[in-house]
């Protein structure tokens, strides 16, 4: 399948086919409307229409277009931001309710992978945390904080004094009764078992603005209407809360590569300590000469680098330190993980206030449990039943120790507003090599110059729509990121990825003439759902 979320090709991307849905066409009424057809949006999409109401799910891509398919897809209850942190943070009580939670998502995810007879490659198995070379000196009580807290809040976990993969790493935390699956041929089978429940799914479909209020609207920008009885937002970083979470979490780019086996690796979920950290998995999980294995890290902020291609040299140089049974690396690629500040999503109701819509947003890394959270926890909050995790996931709370993480990402997001000041990238569009991009200084404008494969120049503004930083050129996602919020937009400046709601404006026009660029289909639409 293709991503409409950027220009590299996930392993899943080509090992999978994804159904196909059409475009909404006509204004429609439903009871609930969810905007994104990733893992959350799905499995909101599941619950809720479990309790009996007609859902509608809209997509701008396909299904499973946007970061489902590109993460890695560890199904774990080993939270990665730490269960002593969250203690710390937010007390015991909110320990065990996010062992709780993600616990029950991955039993949820298994559940319906079983009764719908999904083929996705579903499987159980162990997952091992160890200290990294640096921690081993700077932090060694790391694990065993860990291993108090995390017990504490009714993980099952344990002691490995040697982990089956064995490159000097010491002994390991062992989080028992993981999983792992292939995100997309699961996201193409629940897609599908969905559309057999009666549940409308619209591809190519932007969502342009949503409207809370007791019929809440959604409005797409080929100027259709669905109304509904709950709006609930799933997309990757929420278009419907302009700033609110925006303050709250920071955008990163992370990086994975699979290279194929020579020989076998021992099954499991493997991560080290450092931040950013390393993870590890095989892509089935038979661990035979036939799997890939499948490592991830080097993560920076979105559009604060572009260095893609030395995170790939870096990844692969751990890699084969430690994994002298990696062959050819055949897949590179990266995705987009939001961090929350205190370390725990946002999923409930939006915090602006507009009445009956929801958002999902801030997983960190762990985007595949927060999926199966979301949809249950949103299904209960639509109707009306009370779910103690809405405690720890409300979009609206303040926890105060975490102001400084807050405070600190804020003064870099203030910082990457001096490019106002700095002269472009290159000194002109001559300057720019067919299939780059560059910004360009015009006055006092910085113009989003692209030159396609064929030599064709695209300008756009280089103003990002959401709150007015500028965009940097990602040259191997081929996009244009904004290093504020982490809003992308695609070479000619239509929107990948919110918060940002329109796409980029025109560029301010240059004395010398360059060819008109062409009207894509789908330009000058509105937000990526
Ligand atoms: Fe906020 Fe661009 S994403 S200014």
């Amino acid at each position: 399948m293709n991503s409409d979320s950027g220009h590299t090709q996930s392993i899943w991307m080509d090992t999978a086919e994804v159904p196909e849905f059409p475009a909404l066409v006509e204004d429609i009424r439903t009871d609930v409307c969810v905007v994104g057809a990733g893992i959350a949006g799905l499995m909101t999409a599941w619950f809720v229409s479990r309790d009996g109401k007609r859902v509608v799910v809209i997509d701008d891509g396909p299904v499973g277009g946007g970061e489902t398919s590109r993460t890695t897809a560890h199904l774990v209850n080993a939270f990665d931001d730490r269960y002593y942190l969250v203690e710390q943070e937010h007390g015991e009580r909110a320990a065990r309710l996010t062992a709780e939670s993600h616990t029950a998502a991955i039993d949820a995810l298994e559940r319906i992978v079983r009764e719908e007879g999904i083929d996705c490659d579903f499987r159980r198995l162990d997952g091992y945390l160890f200290l990294s070379e640096e921690d081993r000196e700077k932090h060694p009580d790391i694990l065993e904080k860990e291993l108090k807290a995390a017990r504490d809040a009714g993980v099952a976990i344990d002691w490995a004094d040697r982990p089956p993969i064995d490159f000097g790493t010491g002994r390991a935390l062992r989080f028992r009764n993981q999983a792992q699956f292939h995100p997309l041929r699961f996201l193409g089978g629940l897609a599908t078992a969905l559309a057999n429940r009666g549940v409308k799914i619209y591809t190519r479909t932007h969502a342009e603005s949503i409207e809370g209020g007791p019929s809440p609207k959604v409005k797409t920008s080929d100027g259709r209407t669905i109304t509904a009885r709950a709006v609930c937002v799933c997309t990757n970083s929420p278009i419907s809360d302009y700033v609110v979470t925006h303050i709250k979490s920071a955008p990163y780019r992370t990086f994975v590569i699979a290279a194929k086996l020579r020989e076998p690796v021992p099954v499991g979920l493997y991560w080290d300590t450092p931040d950013p950290y390393h993870y590890v998995r095989l892509m089935k999980g038979d661990g035979s000469a036939n799997d890939y294995l499948i490592v991830g890290g080097e993560d920076h902020k979105t559009g604060q680098k572009d260095d893609a291609l030395e995170r790939f040299r870096c990844l692969e140089e751990w890699t084969r330190e430690r994994f002298p049974q990696a062959g050819e690396v055949k897949y590179r690629w990266s995705g987009q993980v939001l961090e929350p500040a205190d370390a725990l999503a946002f999923i409930g109701p939006n915090p602006d206030g507009a009445e009956n819509v929801y958002i999902a947003t801030g997983d960190s890394g762990n985007g595949m449990t927060h999926g199966p959270i979301a949809g249950m926890l949103l299904a209960d909050l639509i109707e009306g039943r009370r779910n103690a995790w809405s405690e720890i996931y409300d979009p609206k709370r303040v926890a105060l120790r975490s102001a400084p993480d807050i405070i600190r990402e804020n003064v870099n997001v203030a910082v990457q507003y001096a490019d106002w000041l700095k002269p472009g990238e290159a000194g002109s569009v001559d300057d720019i090599p067919p299939g780059e991009g560059a910004i360009v200084r015009r006055g006092l404008h910085r113009v989003a110059a692209y030159r396609d494969e064929a030599g064709n120049m695209h300008e756009r503004s280089a103003t990002c729509t959401h709150l007015r930083c500028s965009v940097r050129w990602n040259s191997t996602e081929k996009s244009w990121d904004c290093p504020c919020h982490g809003s992308r937009f695609d070479p000619y400046g239509n929107v990948l990825n919110g918060p940002a709601l329109k796409a980029l404006g025109p560029a301010e026009p240059e004395h010398e003439h360059h060819e008109p660029r062409p009207q894509r289909a789908t330009e000058a639409r509105g937000p990526a759902a």
